[in-house]
């Protein structure tokens, strides 16, 4: 209200003080913030001096498809997807059912021909205002003593951005904490422990939150924490499943290189395993070496071979 009054005293100055005749437009409200569904008001007061009926034009400047303005209301007629739900009362316009798309800045243009200045401007932001989606949270379940963990949540929707609390076994976590092993980014999200400790074992969640709605949470991850022997037997384990799997692709790559089929009497059962693809590869090979030691028969002849070849199989 304040504000209100004192943008009205400097205008009724502004009007006194201006030597020339010019046409005055400001807007009572700079930034306008709605929830979606709702109506917008994007106010445009103008005084021309001479001018009786000025051209009133709207403009969308920012958050548009291309660089350059779109046009809102031009030549006494409201454009594209403001048709149908839009009013202008003087200059002041009110939007219907307003989206996230319609987010964005507004320029309001007056331009009195009859005065000596002719053209005065007021730019509007509307902000689309968007309640926190349930944010994507990062938390591992395991973690070895002394090791460094991050654990992120995130909600790109909300408008204005969300701002994030962790939760330890539902007690929210201290951003500052006196003496805690972690630190919190509020804005990123981030919870990250530079050294993790068994006393860190415990159900974590995060919670979003913006002024547009009610704060939501993803679901909680039961972090332990394990000593680092346990840890050690686990990945002795890891290194064993290791070696397992590069002895068995060793044995399958010196399969289809033919290291065993160069003794196809002893180990014809190798062979058998061999892939169909493996026999059609060879057969092309004899092909190739029959095409290069004759000359390439003509189109019946190779039928013939054809026949001839499988026959052979
Ligand atoms: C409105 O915004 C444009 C940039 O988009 C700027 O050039 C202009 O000076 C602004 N007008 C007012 C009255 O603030
Ligand atoms: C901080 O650490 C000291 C010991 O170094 C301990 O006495 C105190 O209780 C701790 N404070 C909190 C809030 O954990």
């Amino acid at each position: 209200m304040e504000n209100l009054f004192t943008l009205s005293v400097m205008f009724a100055i502004l009007l006194q003080v201006l030597p020339s005749c010019a046409v005055v437009v400001f807007t009572r409200e700079p930034v306008v913030e709605v929830h979606e569904d709702a109506e917008a008001r994007l106010s445009c007061e103008f005084k021309t001096q001479r001018d009786e009926s000025p051209r009133i034009e709207w403009k969308k400047t920012k958050g548009t498809m291309s660089t350059s303005p779109d046009f809102v209301y031009f030549k006494e007629e409201f454009r594209k997807s403001f048709k149908d739900r839009a009013t202008i009362k003087g200059a002041t316009v009110i939007l219907q059912k307003v989206t996230q798309g319609d987010a964005g800045e507004y320029r309001c243009e007056v331009s009195a021909a009859l005065d000596d200045i002719q053209l005065g401007e007021a730019n509007v932001t509307l902000i689309v205002l968007v309640p926190p989606h349930v944010p994507t949270c990062e938390i591992p379940s395991s973690a070895i003593t002394g090791g460094e963990v991050e654990m992120l949540c995130s909600e790109p929707h909300g408008v204005p951005a969300v701002s994030y609390i962790w939760y330890k076994d539902k007690k929210p976590l201290a951003v500052h904490p006196l003496n805690g092993t972690y630190s919190i980014n509020q804005h990123t999200g981030t919870l990250t422990f530079r050294s993790v400790t068994k006393a860190d074992t415990g159900q974590y969640h995060c919670e979003a939150r913006n002024k547009a709605g009610p704060p939501k949470s993803c679901q909680g991850t039961h972090m332990e924490i394990d000593d680092l022997n346990i840890a050690a037997i686990v990945a002795g384990a890891v290194v064993v499943c290791l070696v397992i799997l590069l002895c068995t692709f060793f044995i399958c790559y010196a399969h289809r290189h033919g290291f065993f089929s160069r003794h196809r009497g002893r180990s014809f059962w190798i062979t058998q395993c061999h892939s169909t693809a493996h026999i059609s590869s060879q057969n092309l090979h004899r092909t190739e070496d029959m095409n290069a030691r004759y000359s390439p028969p003509p189109e019946e002849k190779q039928q013939d071979f054809k026949h001839t070849h499988s026959f052979m199989l």
